[in-house]
């Protein structure tokens, strides 16, 4: 953990919540006590870093965020690790996503190391909030807006930098069982030369109505295709796609309309590593139908920070619904799972060097 200077000034909460023993399967319904701000202005750069209680943010009515959309996110876990360190999961990476998301949305870059210990320092003052459960994490929420008032369409010259920690269990009420997929033909998440590659907020206002419709007919997401032809499959509600096609797994390519997952970076080089083949090449959607009714395709599954690694047991296209694997957690799906929550939760270093030690302030 060389070269993460802990040094953001605190303000600690006078009124501390209470913690609670087990957060179930909720997904940000609770909040830590704080977190952490920075402040944007041209000219200047990123000042008035510190960490303060948690709470709401006075944001001028004509934002560029609230007005034109200027706002990203990010967001990975910190684990509580079998030999007791806190460990965050590869934070540099999602750091990185961050200033490709802000390059997009002519937003301000942050400093990676700045905000790699800001993140530190904010995980280890409410490492107490962190479940101790298996499966479940504290989830580290980044987000950037626009703060400007200022009604011009332009890029703002301001913005507020946010870092707060929610304790989460499992995304899905299925846990890692298989869920039920919605093909959507008539939404589409993200056009060519949009912005689907970047973690802005407005992809996932787009998102919600296709989500909402599926929701109300039972699935649990929506998977989606591309938005030219409408056949090429890209993503899978929040996270990135992968199946098993006869001895091939094949994920779609990374376009401007997909999200570049840090959990799909992951899988790729374990899958890859245990010498299977491995694809990165575009899938029509009646193929995949095709492929699973005739049994090719047997496993489908999607990779992200907040499910892990979730199979798909049923896929529903135009009105034609085709079972994948018997409705059950194929093989690869199982392993992959298993080999990524080892890599979160795993004693001492792990082989890769992607987990960031919080050591306990004391040690520190
Ligand atoms: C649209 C979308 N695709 C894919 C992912 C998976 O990305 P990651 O593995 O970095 O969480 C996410 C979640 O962040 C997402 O929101």
């Amino acid at each position: 953990m060389k070269g993460v200077i802990m040094n953001v000034p605190v303000t600690l909460t006078t009124e501390p919540k209470p913690i609670p023993e087990d957060v179930g399967d909720t997904f940000g319904a609770y909040f830590t006590d704080h977190m952490f701000l920075m402040n944007y202005t041209a000219g200047r750069g990123w000042h008035d870093h510190r960490i303060v209680p948690f709470g709401p943010v006075p944001v001028h009515p004509s934002a560029s965020a609230i007005q034109y959309g200027q706002s990203i996110f990010d967001g990975y876990k910190a684990y509580r690790c079998e030999d007791g360190m806190v460990r965050l999961f590869r934070p540099q990476a999602h750091i990185e996503r961050i200033n490709r998301s802000t390059a997009r949305m002519c937003m301000p870059q942050v400093d990676p190391q700045d905000l790699l210990a800001a993140m530190v320092q904010l995980v280890d003052l409410d490492r107490d909030w962190i479940p101790h459960q298996k499966g479940k994490a504290l989830y580290v929420r980044e987000t950037m807006i626009g703060t400007e008032g200022y009604m011009a369409v332009r890029p703002s010259a301001e913005y507020l930098f946010l870092l707060f920690l929610s304790p989460v269990g499992n995304y899905y009420a299925e846990g890692v069982n298989p869920v039920n997929i919605l093909v959507s033909d008539s939404y589409v998440r993200a056009a060519r030369g949009g912005i689907g590659a970047a973690k802005a907020a407005a992809n996932y206002g787009a998102s919600l109505l296709a989500t909402e419709e599926a929701k109300a007919k039972e699935y649990t997401q929506v998977l989606w295709l591309d938005s030219v032809e409408r056949r090429f499959i890209e993503e899978v509600g929040t996270m990135n796609i992968m199946m098993k096609i006869g001895d091939e797994i094949v994920t779609p390519p990374l376009t401007d309309s997909i999200l570049p997952g840090v959990t799909r970076l992951s899988a790729l080089q374990l899958l890859r590593e245990w010498g299977l083949k491995v694809s990165e090449r575009q899938v029509d959607i009646n193929d995949l139908m095709d492929g699973v009714r005739s049994g090719l395709v047997d496993e489908v599954w999607g990779v992200g920070t907040a499910a892990v690694v979730s199979p798909v047991g049923q896929l529903t296209y135009s009105d034609r619904s085709v079972v994948i694997g018997g409705g059950r957690t194929g093989a690869v799906t199982q392993r992959l799972y298993d080999a990524i929550t080892r890599l979160h939760t795993m004693p001492g270093p792990d082989p890769y060097g992607w987990r960031i030690d919080v050591p306990p302030r004391a040690a520190g």
